[in-house]
């Protein structure tokens, strides 16, 4: 049985792959490390935390102490580092705790993964890394040869941090791979994200804030064939590549939010056009050729389906999004693991 190591776990594509996992996975056994931070939490993990193939870890994966007891504890086949800070407009408000947990927490994980051995370091990095493409050349696209180039604190710290596990494939033989995807949606996603923060707003009827002129195109990817490339790239991918993973889903941010609008049946009154995020990235759009020759990953969900797949969830799942709002879902951990 491969122990593997989720580092935030708790999170929204984290805990989506964990899910991925536990399902398609039998021969595995996850232990997640998370922080917990307002980004983290449990309820996205409730329905398998009672499953004995999974570990629940409270910390920090910049706690260097921590981490290596977990290491020489778990003896890990493999780690998959998600845990990071993700929003773009929280980095250009408070740039330091990116800086932290981004690169430094990474650089802890890779001095464990040197220190304790393991058979593969995954780094889930983003398409940010490579800046923005014009809207007016829709023939160009990222490709893994783009030469990085950021734009915010979040996506320069990502770039950090990529960099430092090249660093230390090359210097140390550390036997990383690095996968870099487009903007990912679906369950679980976290409700100050663009797709999120649309359909709940359109819910509540309260106003859909678009940024500048909402012309700003997004290549959108549904999270579980995120989940399924990195799978893929842990089973068979080459150690020291980096793989672009996106589906050719790009839209313009106005589109996705009438589109939200319509499928609720919702007034385009709603939108409220606002100051535009400062260095706001125009187009993100992945060459996904290489993962696709190398290792046959498709995805298999396309925009409309995934969008309303996304949109049913949440009209389903509504005490997972109001514990979000109401911030009762940070009582959660204290009353799973409050008495043990
Ligand atoms: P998220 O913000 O939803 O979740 C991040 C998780 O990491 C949370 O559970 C949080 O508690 C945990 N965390 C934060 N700091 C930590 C620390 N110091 N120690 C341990 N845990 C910590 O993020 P997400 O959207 O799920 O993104 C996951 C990863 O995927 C990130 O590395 C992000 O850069 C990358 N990514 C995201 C997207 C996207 O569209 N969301 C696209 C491409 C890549
Ligand atoms: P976001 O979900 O923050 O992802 P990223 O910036 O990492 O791509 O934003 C997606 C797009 O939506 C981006 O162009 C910014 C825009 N946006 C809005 O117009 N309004 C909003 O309230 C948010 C959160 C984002």
């Amino acid at each position: 049985m491969k122990n593997i190591l989720v580092t935030g776990g708790a999170g929204f594509i984290g805990g989506n792959f964990i899910h991925y996992l536990m399902k398609n996975r039998q021969d595995c056994r996850i232990v997640c490390l998370d922080a917990l931070t307002y980004a983290g939490n449990l309820e996205t993990l409730a329905p398998v935390l009672g499953d004995s193939r999974l570990r629940f870890v409270h910390g920090d994966i910049t706690d260097r102490e921590a981490v290596y007891r977990l290491f020489e504890e778990e003896h890990f086949d493999a780690v998959v580092n998600f845990a990071a800070e993700s929003h773009v407009d929280r980095s250009i408000d408070t740039p330091e705790i990116f800086l932290k947990t981004n690169i430094l927490g990474t650089q802890v994980l890779l001095d464990a993964c040197n220190k304790f051995g393991t058979g593969r370091y995954h780094q889930v990095s983003t398409d940010e890394v490579y800046g923005d493409l014009p809207l007016d050349r829709p023939e160009l696209f990222f490709t893994e040869e783009t030469p990085l180039h950021t734009s915010s604190p979040y996506s320069a710290s990502k770039a950090s941090a990529d960099l430092l596990v090249m660093a230390y494939h090359r210097t140390y033989g550390t036997p990383v791979t690095i996968s870099r995807c487009s903007n990912n949606y679906g369950p679980y996603h976290f409700p100050e994200k663009l797709i999120p923060l649309m359909i709940l707003n359109a819910l509540e009827e309260r106003p859909l804030p678009v940024y500048g002129d909402g012309k700003n195109v997004r290549d959108w990817l549904y999270v579980e064939d995120h989940c399924h490339a990195i799978a893929l790239i842990l089973e068979k991918g080459r150690v020291g590549e980096v793989y672009n993973i996106g589906g050719h889903n790009e839209r313009q941010n106005i589109e996705v939010v009438r589109t939200i609008l319509k499928a609720l049946g919702k007034s385009e009154d709603l939108i409220a056009f606002v100051k535009d995020r400062p260095g706001h990235d125009r187009r993100y759009a992945i060459d996904p050729a290489k993962i696709h020759r190398e290792l046959g990953w498709l995805p298999q969900t396309g925009f409309d389906e995934g969008i309303q797949k996304t949109i049913d969830w949440y009209l389903n799942n509504r005490s997972w999004w109001e514990h979000v709002r109401s911030g009762d879902y940070q009582k959660y951990y204290q009353k799973m693991y409050g008495n043990r």
